[in-house]
């Protein structure tokens, strides 16, 4: 059969807490060749807890890059085009595996889970002060329940196999970045154990200024340094695919693995926001406004985080970004869908909430894992508020895709704030921005127009990038007659600022009360 010639093609296994991905692109254009998806499934143990199988992370990497080498042949098009293959994940989910037997010790906890909110409280409350920015000034971040060193800490304290596996210096931590590319690069048969710059950056155990792990934060939470993978720049060789020639993906063996960025870094690059000051918001299970602040760290007075955005090269210099996290965006449809049952489908809830287009003064917060920024409280827990007996499911819905806006709402205020220079528009990507009325509600509530590219998956794209950048493959031009070509969807403001300020204002006071609820 005759081959279609494309040039060199570029991957990225994109790996996020709902799914699994595995995409193709064509360096030259960025266009998207092929891909497929795989759902995870989530656990919750107990009240707060939130849990994934690493294995069945695993499992669904290969399955994703079997269908879509499976695809890309019935496209005519050869695997062996394929010159490099990025990385790019849910960020802090924690792992702990034994690297003898290659299993792990316990379930991956994932980013959104609570289990460590009494830990947290108690580390706050030893600090001068009581000041959950006590170690700001080298991680960028606050002490909370989100980052990796206390879900580390708790499987060191509660669980015998990791506890042991320790002591007996067996054990291997990583986040599922790490976890994947030691699996894919060999496993227990000679795997590499590394990490990038972005990913650690998460960790609380990672010094964003000197730019490795900080012993001082180690001996904090009681870490052993030797279970740490190695921490490499964003775009570099790590390592090479070794997958068994059973598997159907085994044509992508020998594939250099040589990109890795944390899935909000990746859609930063994804998205070209690589001048300070550019940003970009992706709605995924959570949602992540970035703004590049260039190769200084800026640190937040108004509750975002300092976080690693990239290090495209072993030789080249780290760019920073504030970051403003949201911990329920994406995961509220899930919620509404799979908890009270009142969709069917996320698309429903598109449909249901326009029919109404107003919540008639119902407010949802959905501090279902607390508050994340600005507020970092854990012990907020999530409200519905401003019911009568006309409200119904519609007006629900509706209220759920608001929470989402003025969440974003909220972190744009702190960023604009912080840099004193408001963003004019904002980009968007991820999942949700399919929901057109997701979209105009944002625009409506931010008073700023929202830009959303045509390529949706530029989280997939920016670790493609990353990848081909350390291989000689450069994806795309970067050249700005290039970037006027890439096509997007506008969204302008429709409703008066004033109405607008009016719902936002009503919005502030569920949030008071979502942290106040039990006293
Ligand atoms: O910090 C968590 C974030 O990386 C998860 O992203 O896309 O799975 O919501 P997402």
């Amino acid at each position: 059969s005759h081959r279609i010639m494309l040039g060199p093609l570029v991957a990225a296994i994109d790996q996020g807490t709902s799914s699994t991905r595995f995409l193709v692109f064509n360096s030259k254009t960025a266009e998207l060749l092929s891909h497929h998806q795989v759902e995870i499934k989530q656990s919750f143990p107990k009240e707060g807890w939130v849990e994934e199988d690493p294995k069945e992370i695993l499992q669904s990497v290969y399955e994703c890059m079997e269908r879509t080498c499976e695809k890309l042949t019935q496209l005519n098009i050869d695997i062996s085009n394929i010159k490099a293959i990025g990385v790019t994940n849910q960020r802090e989910t924690t792992l702990v595996w034994d690297k003898e037997t290659g299993e792990p010790l316990y379930n991956a906890i994932v980013w959104l889970d609570l289990r460590t909110q009494s830990t947290v409280e108690r580390l706050i409350n030893k600090t001068p002060g009581r000041n959950k920015n006590h170690l700001k000034h080298k991680t960028g971040l606050p002490i909370s329940t989100y980052f990796s060193a206390v879900k580390l800490r708790w499987l060191m304290d509660n669980v015998d196999e990791v506890h042991k596996a320790v002591v007996s210096r067996r054990a291997m931590f990583g986040t599922v970045d790490s976890w994947l590319i030691w699996c894919l690069t060999g496993g227990k048969s000679g795997g590499v154990h590394c990490t990038d710059v972005t990913n650690a950056s998460r960790t609380m155990l990672f010094n964003i200024h000197t730019m490795d792990w900080d012993p001082e934060l180690c001996k904090y939470f009681g870490i052993p340094m030797e279970i740490l993978p190695r921490v490499r720049s964003s775009s570099e060789i790590y390592g090479l695919m070794k997958i068994c020639s059973s598997r159907k993906s085994g044509a992508l063996s020998g594939i250099p693995i040589s990109g890795c960025l944390g899935d909000q870094s990746a859609a930063l690059v994804g998205q070209m926001c690589f001048q300070d000051g550019q940003a970009k918001n992706t709605y995924g299970t959570g949602c992540f406004l970035l703004r590049n602040t260039g190769v200084k760290p800026v640190m937040s007075e108004h509750g975002l985080l300092t976080t690693v955005a990239y290090k495209l090269g072993r030789d080249k210099p780290a760019c920073y970004a504030l970051e403003g996290s949201v911990a329920i965006a994406g995961a509220v449809v899930r919620w509404l869908q799979d908890n009270l049952g009142i969709i069917g489908s996320s698309e429903e809830l598109e449909k249901l909430a326009a029919s109404v287009g107003t919540s008639y003064g119902c407010y949802f917060v959905p501090a279902f894992s607390g508050l994340y920024a600005p507020y970092w409280e854990p012990s907020a827990r999530g409200i519905i508020c401003g019911l009568t007996q006309f409200t119904n499911k519609s007006h629900l819905a509706f209220a759920a895709l608001e929470a989402v806006c003025f969440q974003t709402r909220e972190i744009l205020d702190a960023m604009n704030q912080d840099s004193g220079i408001p963003l004019t528009q904002l980009q968007v990507d991820g999942g949700m921005t399919s929901n057109k009325l997701l979209m105009q509600l944002q625009a409506d509530i931010l008073c700023i127009p929202v830009v959303k590219p045509s390529m949706p998956e530029t989280t997939a794209l920016g670790a493609a990038m990353a990848a081909g950048a350390a291989e000689g493959v450069s994806v795309w031009s970067l050249n700005p007659e290039d970037l006027s070509e890439v096509t997007s969807e506008k969204f302008e403001p429709q409703i008066n600022p004033e109405e607008s300020e009016f719902r936002y204002a009503r919005w502030k006071k569920a949030v008071e009360k979502s942290m106040n609820w039990e006293t």
